[in-house]
């Protein structure tokens, strides 16, 4: 049975916090990033993923996995997650009461060679141990699939080459598989070709979508995937982001962009655009850029124009 609450339902996973966070060139507080991750889950996601437990050296934005874990008060009812390459990992996340992981690895061998310094078949195994513990546990497991349609090192994916990886993790236990394009280079026909030969074998439940928008594909990406029936994608909050791994590769598509979109064509997310705008712009504080997000950026300028607007008919008043 489908864990769809009803038909015109799409989840959107919230995956700033750790996707969009793992790559920043400045240090940003944990203090910081708690609120960003409380903030979020006022707005409404369901699914949240906070931050990830990788080698510390690797990533050096990620170190504080545990303190954001520990710091950050969390809602009944909300799904947060951590990113988990292997045992070491899944310990440091079940040591401050991680109760959903997510182990992840790629259609490609040069990307998860780079990554996770292991083969595809090496990651699968090291994650055996992993689902293991977290069906003991009672954690739930996520999986995630990269460059499902190209690789930064190796170039184009065929979509076959997906298939056996997302088959694996199923097998494992994982409750739903996220096919990243982690380099933003995919556009609709490429993500038609691959949803094709994914959902002839699975479960449209069991597959989430992971678009980064380098080229700016994203909500193209998305609508295309709607049309197939899928109802889940991970998106990042202002935009932020990109993969240490994947040299030039930006940010997911943005959170606001897709609820922008999805609001307007009447699928119920149950998340707040406002509210995630009120998060992000907390965050945005610590930042010395501007986040990429079309609609985040929108709603600042048009808050802005209605405080002035605002401050200058009540000082015509006075
Ligand atoms: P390794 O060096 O091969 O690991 O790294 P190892 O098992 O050989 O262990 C070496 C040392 O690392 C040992 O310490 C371990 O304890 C330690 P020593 O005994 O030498 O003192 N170690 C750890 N320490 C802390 N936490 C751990 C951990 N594991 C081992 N979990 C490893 C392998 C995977 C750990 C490393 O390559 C790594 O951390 N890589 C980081 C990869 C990463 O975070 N990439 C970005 C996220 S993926 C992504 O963004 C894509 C996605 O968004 C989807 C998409 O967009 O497509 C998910
Ligand atoms: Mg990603």
């Amino acid at each position: 049975m489908s864990s769809r609450p009803h038909d015109k339902y799409v989840m959107v996973t919230e995956v700033g916090p750790r996707d969009g966070l793992q790559n920043q060139p400045a240090p940003i507080p944990t203090e910081a990033k708690v609120n960003l991750v409380e903030g979020l889950a006022r707005a409404g996601f369901k699914q949240l993923e906070c931050s990830s437990f990788v080698h510390p050296r690797r990533v050096p934005a990620m170190a504080d996995a545990e303190a954001v874990f520990e710091s950050m008060a969390r809602l009944a009812g909300t799904r947060y997650v951590a990113l988990v390459p292997n045992m070491r990992g899944y310990e440091r996340a079940r040591s401050v009461d991680c109760d959903a992981v997510a182990v992840f690895t790629a259609a490609s061998e040069a990307f998860t060679q780079r990554n996770i310094n292991m083969t595809v078949e090496g990651s699968l195994h090291r994650f055996e141990p992993v689902a293991k513990a977290a069906a003991r546990d009672g954690v739930a497991l996520r999986g995630y699939v990269s460059t499902v349609f190209c690789c930064p090192f190796a170039g184009p994916v065929a979509p076959e080459a997906v298939v056996p990886v997302v088959q694996r993790l199923l097998d494992m236990g994982c409750y739903e598989v996220s096919l990243g394009d982690t380099i933003g280079v995919g556009r609709p026909d490429d993500t038609r070709r691959l949803l094709d030969i994914v959902l002839a074998r699975f479960e449209v439940d069991t597959i989430a979508m992971h678009f980064h928008d380098t080229w700016g594909m994203g909500t193209a990406n998305l609508l295309a995937s709607l049309d197939y029936g899928v109802w889940k994608y991970d998106s990042s909050a202002g935009g932020l982001g990109g993969c240490p791994y994947a040299p030039d590769a930006t940010g997911n598509v943005a959170t606001e962009d897709v609820l922008y979109l999805l609001d307007g064509l009447g699928w119920d997310t149950g998340v707040s655009l406002e509210a995630v705008v009120h998060a992000v712009s907390a965050l945005a504080e610590h930042l010395d850029y501007r986040l990429p997000g079309r609609v985040y950026n929108a709603t600042r300028a048009t808050q802005r124009r209605e405080a002035l607007d605002a401050a200058a008919s009540s000082g015509g008043q006075a």
